[in-house]
């Protein structure tokens, strides 16, 4: 999805080439979100600086963009800008094809008098280009995005008196618009303020100064409804500034530098402290200061914004030795499920405690049923645990795509509880569903990795799953770390069902020694590597399984299928004789999961119904299995697990497949085409 990305120096003088850097490393922290093509805006590069915007647009990698940068030596690189505010963003193509014009920033006209970067989707732009062409606004894009910052010269054009503050424009701006945005704006009319805002998209902005902060905290604004009598307050409050409530070290007036970001990932390198914008805020630094306001005030909004500290390291999210985030990822998971755990489960009194939702289990207990709600890899998560929670909960459990789930028009009720599963926390089917059910009146739950992010503020409570930044498209460890927190969930909600003690017992023993078995399941890579080398001339391939490892077949199929662009399917085994047995043949490459469960004795019948149509399985299954070692089918035997846990293993092989898949095929395994990492529209 879009990436924004927005830098200020206010009094902190920094070269144009220190200030080309910074934008283009910010949208290389965003790369991971998936894009096609990417822009900057900054200060005039002529003489006249301040006077004038110059942009630069690309469409491809942010690296082609960096280098055009460099090409026109009429650039002066080493000028230095004391007080600049510059502007970039990656573009993911919704309204008009991946090119140069329809990147952002966009702008008002051929002067670049206003540009803006958005992410979202403004649902109402044909209105508003129809008002603007009428006007004799001219447009040179296919976006959607291009009519806001033609709105906003319009309104800046027919301002009713002389003097008319960015914000109040921007204000103005919003009133008009409806869909999703994070918008960041710039305007020569207004050099070096930043005005940026958001409605259902995430923004936040990173504050850096060599001072203490006066505050920790930010009183938020409300706007006067009258607008002449705000623009005279306005102007009123720009001679005063002092007295209007903002964010500013103690040494007033001195060196601040401000981040605007999409996501913290682009922030985190230059300082941890940071605000997160609520929707219709409007973010106005001015002279160095930073304030927030609203033009409506609403019931239950809170007065502050406060400057929180992110927990994230730089470190977290760089590759290191890996070859992609996402082999950095996979390999990540015997720590990243312990501390999904941690603190959380006592493995010396077999307690499970997830402080996020103990307020509300008397609620949750008494409940009619349960629905996981998610996309993707986080819907495949309700699928993998769904059988463990009826079995803990004893209540009927639903997992709902959430597009479908919206469809459908789903009847829900106050005595449903709903579980919003997302790692980024953003995905708009997903958040759409939470806002679905909560007019409902259901009691709401946010399982999310994304700390801040909208589903974790919209839900009533919820359970982190600390998997840490999860960079590549392609989730992984988010997945098992989704999957041990709702089992966490199952484990809380059955403390003090007498029958179920040794259940459970048996679950948190298998939990404990989790992270070693994923550590047993990794070593097996070269193998498992040797493994694809055979199935890259495939064009299609098979996952089979049921049961408990059910999930574990959507999910490999859809990893399979969205970093390598190699036809996969995951099939329920039960099925087989209804449709898919008719796919079998001595070419077809099939993956068939049988563990030592439950299921395991059907598992076999489909694997003989497999081998007679002359099928060549791969079997992912137990070590030291006696039936299956005397087959002379090739294997992946992995160790043995509790068997609800054991699609926590049985997920590694696949990951580590479509891994190898892309890598041999020359693919960029962390940002495939077409997908992006949070899918912000519907
Ligand atoms: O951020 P979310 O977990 O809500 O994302 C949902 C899906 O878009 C996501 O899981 C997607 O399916 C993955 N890229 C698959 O690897």
């Amino acid at each position: 999805m879009c990436g924004i990305f927005a830098y200020l120096n206010y009094r902190v003088p920094r070269s144009r080439r220190d200030i080309f850097q910074t934008l283009v490393k910010g949208l290389q922290r965003l790369e991971y979100r998936g894009y096609d093509s990417a822009g900057i805006a900054v200060d005039g590069t002529g003489k006249d600086q301040a006077a004038n915007i110059s942009l630069f647009k690309k469409r491809g990698k942010v690296k082609a963009l960096d280098e055009e940068l460099y090409k026109n030596e009429s650039i002066d690189l080493d000028a230095q800008l004391d007080t600049h505010f510059g502007i970039a963003h990656t573009r993911w193509a919704t309204h008009g094809e991946p090119s140069a014009v329809n990147s952002h920033p966009h702008r008002s006209d051929k002067n670049n008098e206003f540009v803006v970067i958005h992410n979202g989707i403004i649902t109402n732009y044909k209105e508003l280009k129809k008002f603007l062409v009428s006007k004799g606004y001219d447009f040179e894009s296919e976006t959607d995005t291009e009519v806001i910052p033609k709105l906003i010269k319009y309104l800046y054009d027919n301002r009713e008196n002389d003097f008319v503050s960015f914000s109040t424009l921007v204000d103005r701006v919003i009133q008009q618009l409806e869909g999703a945005f994070a918008l960041v704006f710039k305007s020569i009319h207004f050099p070096a303020e930043a005005v940026a805002t958001r409605r259902g998209s995430p923004l936040l902005i990173g504050v850096r100064s060599q001072y203490e902060f006066s505050t920790e905290q930010i009183p938020v604004q409300y706007n006067c409804s009258d607008s002449k009598k705000a623009a005279v307050e306005e102007k009123n409050c720009r001679n005063r500034q002092g007295s209007l409530n903002a964010l500013h070290s103690v040494h007033d007036g001195m060196a601040m530098e401000f981040y605007f970001a999409s996501d913290a990932s682009a922030i985190i390198e230059h300082t941890n402290k940071v605000i997160y914008l609520e929707d219709d805020d409007v973010a106005v630094v001015m002279e160095g200061k930073l304030y927030v306001h609203r033009v409506k005030r609403t019931a239950g909004d809170d007065p502050v914004r406060v400057i929180q500290t992110l927990q994230m390291e730089l470190q977290q999210i760089m590759k290191g030795n890996y070859k992609a985030f996402m082999q950095k990822e996979i390999f990540e998971q015997p720590e990243s499920v312990v501390n999904t755990m941690r603190g959380r489960i006592c493995f010396d009194r077999d307690t499970v405690v997830l402080g996020g939702l103990s307020d509300h289990l008397k609620e949750i207990k008494r409940c009619r049923r349960l629905i996981m709600i998610g996309c993707g890899t986080s819907y495949h998560a309700g699928v993998a645990t769904r059988q463990i929670l009826e079995e803990l909960t004893e209540l009927p459990v639903m997992v709902e795509l959430a597009s479908d789930f919206l469809d459908r028009i789903t009847p829900v009720f106050r005595d449903d509880v709903c579980f919003f599963i997302s790692q980024s926390g953003e995905t708009a089917d997903t958040l759409m569903a939470l806002r679905y059910c909560k007019k409902r009146g259901a009691l709401t739950v946010g399982i999310t990795n994304t700390v801040g992010s909208s589903i974790c503020r919209e839900t009533d409570c919820g359970v982190h799953i600390n998997a840490g930044p999860e960079v590549g498209v392609a989730s992984t460890k988010a997945y098992t770390s989704q999957f041990v927190s709702l089992i966490m969930f199952g484990l809380m909600m059955s403390e003090d069902r007498l029958s179920l003690q040794e259940r459970r017992l048996e679950i948190i023993n298998g939990l404990k020694k989790l992270p070693e078995l994923i550590k047993e399941v990794l070593a097996l890579d070269d193998k498992i590597k040797a493994l694809a080398d055979e199935l890259d001339h495939q064009r299609s391939l098979l996952v089979m399984g049921r049961g408990y490892n059910y999930a574990t077949c959507l999910e490999g199929a859809l990893k399979i299928k969205e970093i390598t662009y190699m036809h996969s399917e995951g099939i329920m085994a039960g099925e087989l004789k209804h449709g898919p047995l008719a796919l079998i043949d001595k070419d077809m490459p099939v993956i068939m999961i049988i563990m030592k469960d439950s299921c395991y004795q059907k598992c076999q019948n489909a694997l003989q119904q497999v081998t007679a149509r002359h099928g060549r399985p791969i079997i992912l299954c137990c070590k030291n299995d006696p039936e299956i070692s005397k087959m002379a089918y090739k294997t992946i035997e992995l160790p043995q697990t509790v068997d609800c846990l054991q699609g926590i293993l049985s997920v590694i092989p696949l990951q580590l497949i479509s891994f190898h898949l892309a890598v041999l095929r020359g693919y960029d395994v962390d940002c495939p085409r077409n997908l992006a990492k949070s899918v912000t529209v519907e």
